[in-house]
């Protein structure tokens, strides 16, 4: 414990991920490479940021304006045609009137927007996470009061179908099943396929499936990707979905996100929804507004959304197309070949991840986890021959 002006406090560390981006900016190398934080780089070496939405920065007006709030029957909390732009391309199937909307404060606020509702109708809320997941799912289930299970998510850097449909049989009725959405698991590059997800689903008839969509069109598309909630809400399974376009946007300091909680019919979505908007007035009163007017631009007519998907698909072949160069220079990475999205775990300690940071520029975070989609492909010569140093301890 520590002093403070208000008492003892405990004592926090920073924060090990911002902290390393803070200490990235201040190696002057010429070689540095940063593949910590889920940025998107393009080949340029630039910050991925979707011409489509770069347009669609033109085309809003940035202007002094009031709270976005509720302008409809259904209450939707967000701007009305930002939220109903990610319904239709989202929850194709489902009205939109049956779906409950928050416009959040990014996918992070969706996420905890979900898991505070939840936490407020159940006694004790259980959940089951994935072991490795994003530990901010960790930290805002301990925040509020979650009993947390776990189960090993990768075997042999693949996915662990046997381990996650153990443990979610193992979990009570009523619980939480954190998903990933898509293959884009963050830290492990795996996860079901759709078969698989169809076998997952016939185990949570008395489970709540919360999906976290923090990648939504970086696996496929914003449609392929979307299959696995779609498939939970037809089978009846309650579920939610947390959604962020900081990364498929390019949106990140916008803070723009949204949660969708589709229903059974208007009526039940009525309900929660007003529910849902009482929550979110205590804790952030109305959503951040630009980023959700740039996306409704985006996503208003279907050129632009065609565009959208256009320059992510060509976004996600390159981040293939770099995994695969990965495992021509270093046969023994061929794994990362086989995963999705921008992540991947390398088998490194502690003492290898330092000595990469230290000796060559190379910047991964602690646990050995590396950003394949924040590393050019000019760069993979210099990252594999790194690797190849600390991994054979030359
Ligand atoms: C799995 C996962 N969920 C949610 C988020 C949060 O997204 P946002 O930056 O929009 O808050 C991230 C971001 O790193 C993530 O990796």
């Amino acid at each position: 414990m520590i002093n403070s002006s208000f008492g003892k406090i405990p004592k926090f560390l920073p924060d090990t991920v911002l902290n390393l981006s803070k200490i990235v900016k201040e190696d002057k190398r010429s070689n540095v490479i940063n593949a910590t934080v889920g940025f998107i780089r393009d080949e340029s070496g630039e910050i991925f940021i979707p011409k489509v939405v770069q347009q669609a920065w033109k085309q809003v007006k940035i202007e002094p304006a009031t709270y976005l709030s509720p302008k409809n029957e259904y209450e939707w909390l967000g701007a009305e045609d930002f939220i109903q732009g990610a319904l239709h391309l989202i929850l194709e199937k489902t009205k939109p009137e049956d779906v409950a909307s928050l416009g959040t404060v990014g996918g992070t606020g969706a996420v905890f927007s979900f898991l505070m509702f939840y936490a407020r109708i159940v006694k004790k809320p259980e959940i089951l996470l994935s072991s490795p997941t994003w530990p901010n799912h960790t930290g805002i289930c301990e925040h509020l009061g979650y009993k947390i299970k776990t189960y090993q998510h990768a075997h042999d850097h693949q996915y662990n179908f046997e381990a996650h449909a153990q443990a979610i049989k193992k979990q009570s009725a009523g619980s939480v099943v954190l998903f990933h959405s898509a293959r884009t698991h963050n830290p492990s590059g795996v996860n079901p396929t759709k078969h698989q997800w169809k076998e997952l689903a016939k185990l949570m008839s008395d489970k709540v499936a919360f999906f976290d969509a923090a990648y939504l069109g970086l696996d496929t598309s914003v449609t392929e990707d979307s299959f696995a909630f779609n498939h939970f809400h037809e089978q009846g399974i309650p579920t939610a979905v947390a959604v962020s376009f900081s990364k498929n946007a390019g949106l990140y300091n916008q803070r723009t996100g949204i949660l969708l909680l589709p229903q059974k019919d208007r009526k039940q979505a009525l309900g929660l929804q007003r529910m849902l908007n009482a929550l979110a007035r205590i804790v952030y009163s109305s959503p951040p507004a630009q980023g959700e007017r740039v996306m409704a631009q985006v996503l208003s007519n279907s050129q632009s959304r065609s565009q959208w998907q256009a320059e992510l698909e060509e976004m996600n072949l390159t981040i293939q197309k770099r995994r695969a160069i990965v495992a021509e220079f270093m046969p023994r990475l061929g794994f990362t070949s086989k995963q999705f999205g921008l992540f991947s775990m390398l088998p490194l300690n502690l003492e290898q991840v330092v000595e990469l940071r230290h000796k060559y520029g190379v910047y991964l975070t602690d646990s050995g986890r590396i950003n394949l989609g924040g590393v050019t492909t000019k760069q993979i010569p210099i990252l594999a021959e790194s690797l190849s140093r600390v991994m054979n301890g030359k």
